[in-house]
């Protein structure tokens, strides 16, 4: 079996009150609830993780380091932190950095990411399915 975190960062919990228009309408519960449905009959376990504060996603990361692979969605914190691009350097898991908005569509200073050079690879703009090509990525 293989083991793989889903981390996500800053106003996620939000999804579904949030900003609609960019986010959509989908809760993060649904979006779990997607991703273990694509996971189904994969033989893979799924932990899923979520944090506002920057520190416990560094942390999250290095408990999730030695997973077989990390779903990143850092929220605000991709385009800021060197604290998580530092904890993705220091993992082993590859991590792939995803995001439901094409944030290179968006304001200039969402397509500056602190993150995708040290990420295995970065999936941004496909809604929840973000996640789900992630996840077959990853696989
Ligand atoms: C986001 C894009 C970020 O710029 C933003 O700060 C978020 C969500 C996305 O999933 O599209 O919180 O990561």
């Amino acid at each position: 079996m293989k083991h793989i975190a889903v981390i996500n960062g800053p106003n996620l919990n939000m999804l579904g009150m949030r900003e609609p228009d960019k986010y959509g309408t989908e809760t993060l519960e649904i979006i779990k609830e997607r991703i273990l449905a694509a996971a189904e009959g994969l033989d893979i376990a799924i932990a899923f993780f979520q944090s506002n504060i920057e520190g416990e996603l560094v942390t999250a990361i290095q408990q999730a380091g030695a997973l077989d692979g990390i779903i990143l969605n850092a929220g605000a914190y991709t385009h800021t932190s060197v604290a998580l691009r530092d904890a993705i350097s220091a993992v082993a898991a590859p991590v792939v950095e995803v995001h439901l908005t094409n944030v290179m569509a968006r304001e200039e200073f969402r397509h500056i990411s602190m993150l995708s050079a040290v990420c295995k690879g970065v999936i941004s703009g496909f809604g929840a399915d973000s996640y789900v090509l992630a996840l077959r990525a990853l696989v």
